[in-house]
């Protein structure tokens, strides 16, 4: 860490530049204050008196200023610029972002740590949030995805425990690489992702050196109303960095916030982060042939057999000028679609759709789509929705709060309803299983045979046995099995590892 970096200079820079740094203190409501710092008390010695607004106005702000964090990816660090769209994409998709090419759309984009809390080390083994809110003129979209292009589960009611399998135990208050190790080896459709996690991959350098993945299947209807199964990738244009177990923990000690200093910084010295968005196409026809399910999300799409076709690029170029308000009040939700962008059957997908936005009702209240940096400012929201706790705005004044009406309310959209897809669904209604019915090994072999290297793989084999070798035997043998099913080698290899560290321990 450099001691006078830009983000260390921030002080400096408000003393210079700002004027308003001059200007009188005053309390919430405005008034002057003569003095700041004393209490008002009965002689110099005290007792205090309740009178004293100054002191208690300012108290009372304190003791509430926290608010919940995240219930995942806590901890993080974000950004503004735009979106450039570079490709024709309409004959798949007329979402409006994508209806020009040099459009420019704003965007924001937070970038996170999974399982940490808000005050946890940036360079800890982690996957990490990439998430993008696009401010269109249809309202806004938000794509929350990951630096993987896989989840660990398929089932959105396994998600509350993968993340508790992950946080603190709730007795010693620490994380427990038993809890880890049992909820990961009883569900074995965990691996793809978990190898990931276990890679190279998984200690990123900071957040501009690693690319950033939709994971999910959505689907894309075109000016035509034809619809396309897709997934969206980001390709850092910094190229790809990731940190060693070394200088991971060396930063841990002296500058764990290092993920959030090094964006700020970049963007600071006008070195803008940018990513190139592709997208891979299925066709309705393929996906009914496909030999996997296209809409489960511990699987990729083969790039040999749906090319990654280019679409755009991200640039992040200004700096939050508040991170509380414009960070901490950011609200993604993969339920905000607009024309042209849909879910797709993924059961995860359609799991979150809900999930967001009771969290963060919880986390910053019911109105928390009207704070600055949530409100799709680029079109007047209007509808039928009124009032409620900490209303901000105008409240649509006197327009008609229900619907239908015949007092010039607002009315639907002929250009979203041209959009709407038809789509046919037929199937008994069942709670189905989804650990064991589909394939849990082919493409993690794949990961382990093709994507990595001779010393991609021994990387992986160290780090994972540098966290299993600290839970309990039989949780080690239980995932021996599975890794053994992955491959004989990726078996062997970890055997060894294990009793290496085993005997090192004694
Ligand atoms: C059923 C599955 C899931 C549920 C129920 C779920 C739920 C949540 C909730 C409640 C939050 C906190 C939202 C907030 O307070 O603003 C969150 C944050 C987040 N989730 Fe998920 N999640 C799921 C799966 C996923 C998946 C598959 C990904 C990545 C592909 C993902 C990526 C993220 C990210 C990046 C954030 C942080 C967004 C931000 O920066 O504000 N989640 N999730």
């Amino acid at each position: 860490m450099c001691s006078r970096d830009p983000a260390s200079n921030q002080l400096i820079d408000f003393k210079n530049n700002d004027a308003e740094a001059q200007k009188d203190c005053t309390t919430s409501g405005g008034t002057p204050i003569g003095v700041k710092d004393a209490i008002q008390t009965v002689g110099p010695r005290g007792p205090a008196l309740l009178q004293d607004f100054v002191f208690l106005d300012e108290m009372s702000s304190f003791d509430t200023e926290r608010i919940p964090e995240r219930v995942a990816y806590a901890k993080g660090a974000g950004a503004f610029g735009y979106f450039e769209c570079t490709h024709d994409i309409s004959k798949f998709c007329a979402a409006s972002v994508f209806d020009k090419i040099k459009k420019r759309t704003a965007i924001a984009m937070r970038f996170s740590v999974a399982c940490g809390e808000n005050g946890s080390a940036d360079t800890v083994r982690e996957q990490r949030g990439f998430a993008i809110k696009f401010y269109t003129e249809d309202g806004v979209w938000d794509l929350v995805g990951c630096n993987m292009p896989v989840y660990y589960v398929r089932d959105p009611s396994l998600f509350p425990s993968l993340i508790h399998a992950q946080k603190r135990n709730p007795q010693t208050h620490l994380r427990d690489p038993d809890m880890f190790w049992d909820f990961m080896t009883l569900r074995p459709e965990t691996l793809h992702a978990l190898l990931m996690y276990f890679s190279d991959r998984g200690t990123p350098d900071g957040y501009r050196h690693m690319h950033g993945y939709g994971a999910h299947t959505y689907r894309l209807v075109n000016p035509s109303g034809e619809t396309f199964y897709c997934k969206f990738h980001f390709k850092t244009d910094q190229g790809i960095k990731n940190m060693d177990a070394r200088r991971c923990s060396e930063l841990m000690s002296y500058d764990p916030d290092y993920s959030i200093r090094d964006l700020y910084n970049a963007i600071k010295k006008g070195n803008y982060p940018s990513w190139s968005m592709f997208i891979q196409i299925m066709l309705n026809e393929e996906a009914k042939k496909c030999k996997f399910n296209p809409f489960d999300v511990t699987k990729v799409w083969p790039q040999k057999d749906y090319p990654l076709l280019p679409v755009g690029r991200l640039v992040l170029d200004r700096n939050p000028t508040n991170y509380f308000t414009e960070m901490e009040q950011l609200a993604f939700s993969p339920a905000h679609f607009i024309p042209g962008i849909e879910p797709s059957p993924d059961k995860m997908l359609q799991g979150r759709l809900f999930a967001y936005g009771d969290s963060q009702r919880y986390r910053l209240g019911i109105n928390y789509m009207q704070i600055p940096v949530n409100c799709p400012y680029r079109v007047q929201v209007k509808n039928f929705q009124r009032d409620g706790s900490m209303c901000v705005t105008d409240n649509q004044d006197g327009a008609p709060n229900y619907f239908p009406n015949s007092f010039c309310g607002p009315k639907e959209s002929s250009r979203a309803l041209a959009l709407q897809t038809c789509c046919p669904v037929a199937g008994d209604v069942y709670r189905y299983m989804s650990g064991d019915t589909e394939d849990n090994f082919s493409q993690v072999t794949d990961f382990w045979t093709y994507t990595l290297d001779n010393c991609g793989r021994k990387r992986l084999v160290r780090n994972i046995s540098e966290h299993l070798s600290n839970a309990s035997q039989f949780l080690q043998e239980r995932a021996i099995k599975l890794f053994t099913m992955v491959h004989s080698d990726f078996g062997r290899l970890m055997t060894e590892a294990l009793n290496t560290a085993r005997i090192s321990k004694f």
